[in-house]
């Protein structure tokens, strides 16, 4: 059984979270953002969903295949508040079946930077005070999403370290996944395999390609994951998960009626080296800034 940490009172890891994470890989912090800061965040997300054109940019995110990872769309969005729908929300006429709040896969991935709702959300103390207990000399957010799960077509994310597409030297990144709806197994909540951050390697590397425009996959380690282990990390409206670069996690496709919101904030430590082959690539004028 995974711990769980009552956090509204939050004001630092403790031991025994401290305990809890180097031991199962990830730490699940419950009450950590208030129900009023669950629905700040979907209104705002909601107002940015009515501004965008859909006409404009049709680009599916899929972690099952990587026709994404071509696209200068995805490619540019490390520095940028982009769009990617789900795979099932065309037709086979290639055309929108669902309206765009219901057909979006998740929206990334520098709404923490550009963003003022959320860029207070994910420089709060709370944010940083995880970070710094939980070994990060100088944390530094990279990356954030808006993920939908939407109801009935909310696409699988298979089995991955999320290592292999934030990766420092020494590896640091820490994931902060935070539940803006209540997530069960049956909306596709996530799965992680409790000390599976300690079963072999990074198994991927997500590198960009040396001329900048494309990606691809180096493969490390095939030490398989154990996914015969792997437990759901149900998480009500307000918990934080937070794990470690390494630990493998998932989720199934929500075939239920019921959305999933999620927010996650990718943190790395600016004491390590980022390799300049990572896909996340930031312009001169859009340098990351310290929790
Ligand atoms: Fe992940």
């Amino acid at each position: 059984m995974i711990p769980r940490f009552d956090a509204s009172e939050f004001n630092g890891i403790t031991p025994e979270m401290r305990d809890a994470f180097e031991r199962d890989g990830v730490l699940v912090l419950d009450g950590l953002v208030s129900a009023e800061m669950c629905a700040l965040l979907q209104n705002r997300m909601n107002e940015m969903v009515k501004g965008f054109d859909a006409r404009e940019h049709r680009s599916v995110f899929s972690s099952t295949s990587e026709a994404h990872a071509q696209d200068q769309y995805f490619l540019e969005s490390g520095h940028e508040i982009r769009f990617f729908m789900e795979e099932e929300a065309f037709g086979a006429d290639g055309q929108l079946t669902k309206p765009l709040h219901l057909a979006l896969n998740k929206v990334g991935h520098a709404m923490h930077d550009l963003d003022e709702t959320f860029s207070q959300f994910a420089r709060q103390d709370r944010f940083r005070l995880i970070c710094r207990g939980l070994g990060q000399k100088k944390p530094l957010p990279l990356q954030s999403m808006y993920i939908f799960k939407q109801p009935h077509i909310g696409g699988e994310v298979v089995c991955h370290q999320d290592a292999t597409y934030l990766r420092t030297e020494p590896e640091s990144c820490l994931g902060l996944w935070v539940a803006i709806e209540d997530a069960t197994t049956e909306n596709g909540c996530l799965w992680g395999i409790p000390g599976g951050h300690k079963t072999g390697g990074i198994r991927e590397a997500f590198r960009r390609a040396q001329d900048g425009d494309g990606t691809y996959t180096e493969r490390l380690d095939d030490t398989p994951f154990e996914e015969d282990k792997k437990v759901p990390l149900e998480a009500p409206k307000g918990t934080v998960l937070v794990f470690g670069g390494k630990f493998p996690h998932m989720s199934s496709a929500n075939r239920s009626d019921k959305s999933r919101h999620a927010y996650t904030l990718h943190v790395i430590d600016g004491s390590a080296h980022y390799p300049a082959d990572n896909w996340l690539r930031r312009p001169p004028r859009l340098p990351l800034k310290a929790l």
